[in-house]
């Protein structure tokens, strides 16, 4: 639906200006908020960076749910430190799209009565400890691997809370690795409890990419503009081959049979995900997706009072400057 919208609403555009655009990017310049800009451009935004705002607050879900349960003091010290970056990079994106002139009160709107996404993965469980570790490991390392090239993206609020972002989800990734290895190097059930893990987040954590390029319906678009700078199957292969030798050191299995290093492509040939499970997911269907939306519109909820609060106390300040004057 976004694809035809898009089509028709580029189509509108000037097509001289559309030209100047299309040059300003391929020369590599970055557009700002108040720079002209294709009506496709924008929308191809607003939904991107709302959806992956969202995906950055819906996954405080997963992990704070084991704050309360870690296993060390360190352990809950790092994790809610992990979970509070989170929210930060939720604010940062929500704040890049808001310059788009889309307020964050919408999108979240749109979130919570299911128009807009947010990142598959999270309406998978987190069932116990070794889950934690294998989170911050293959879902922060997957999240990263997206996420580098997006310095780079061709919005300028957008590549600016890409650096912060990237800066902290790399300690992310560390940090889970640390708790799977940990558990891998533990005792026989610890280890079980690391390879099964694995077991099940494996597959999740390559749908994090998308599609396959060919099911990919902003792609091509998306990568013309910089708004993407890699295809999806192009980042799940470098997140394979990255990964595979990291879960060798941990003496894990990646649950794929038929994986295996390709000498003469350089990079390791493995299974697809079970696209039908994904898109099932992405509709609403996976496991938690039901009780991540009731969280989130639990706490929209809560907070209304606050949100009302806040707005009085502006509208009473605003109100008082204007007497004034
Ligand atoms: N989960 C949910 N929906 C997904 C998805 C996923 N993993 N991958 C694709 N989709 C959706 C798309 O949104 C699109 O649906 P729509 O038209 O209704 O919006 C449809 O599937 C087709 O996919 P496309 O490949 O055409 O979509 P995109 O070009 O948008 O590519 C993407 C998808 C690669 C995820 C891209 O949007 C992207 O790079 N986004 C920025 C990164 C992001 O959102 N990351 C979230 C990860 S988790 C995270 O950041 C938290 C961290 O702390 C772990």
């Amino acid at each position: 639906m976004y694809a035809q919208m898009i089509k028709s609403e580029a189509t509108q555009d000037d097509p001289e200006k559309l030209a100047a655009f299309q040059a300003r990017i391929d020369a590599g310049e970055k557009i700002e908020p108040k720079d002209w800009m294709p009506e496709g451009y924008r929308k191809t935004l607003i939904r991107q960076i709302g959806q992956h705002a969202h995906s950055e607050i819906v996954g405080q879900l997963p992990e704070g749910n084991w704050i309360t349960r870690a296993p060390t003091l360190e352990r809950k010290a790092i994790l809610l430190a992990k979970v509070q970056d989170e929210a930060g990079h939720g604010l940062y994106l929500y704040c890049a799209a808001e310059t788009l002139g889309v307020s964050r009160d919408e999108i979240t709107e749109m979130l919570l009565d299911g128009r807009m996404k947010y990142s598959s993965i999270f309406n998978y469980p987190t069932l116990n400890w070794a889950d934690i570790g294998a989170v911050g490991w293959l879902v922060d390392g997957a999240a990263i691997m997206n996420q580098v090239p997006l310095q780079r993206t061709s919005f300028g609020p957008y590549s600016r809370a890409m650096i912060r972002i990237c800066k902290e989800e790399s300690f992310h990734q560390r940090q889970g690795y640390d708790a799977i290895r940990k558990m891998a190097e533990g005792t026989p059930e610890q280890k079980k409890m690391a390879q099964d893990a694995l077991n099940r987040l494996w597959y999740p954590s390559l749908m994090m990419f998308g599609p396959s390029d060919k099911d990919s319906v902003h792609s091509a678009q998306s990568m013309a503009w910089k708004i993407k700078m890699n295809t999806n199957d192009e980042l799940r292969q470098k997140f394979v081959d990255q990964t595979v030798p990291q879960a060798e050191y941990l003496g894990l299995t990646v649950p794929d049979p038929d994986l295996k290093w390709n000498e003469e492509r350089g990079h390791y040939d493995y299974t697809d995900p079970d696209w039908s499970e994904f898109f099932d997911v992405i509709k609403g269907n996976g496991p938690c997706n039901v009780d991540r939306l009731a969280a989130r519109n639990k706490a929209w909820d809560d907070g209304k009072w606050v949100r009302d609060g806040l707005l009085a106390h502006a509208r009473k300040k605003a109100a008082r400057k204007h007497a004034a004057e």
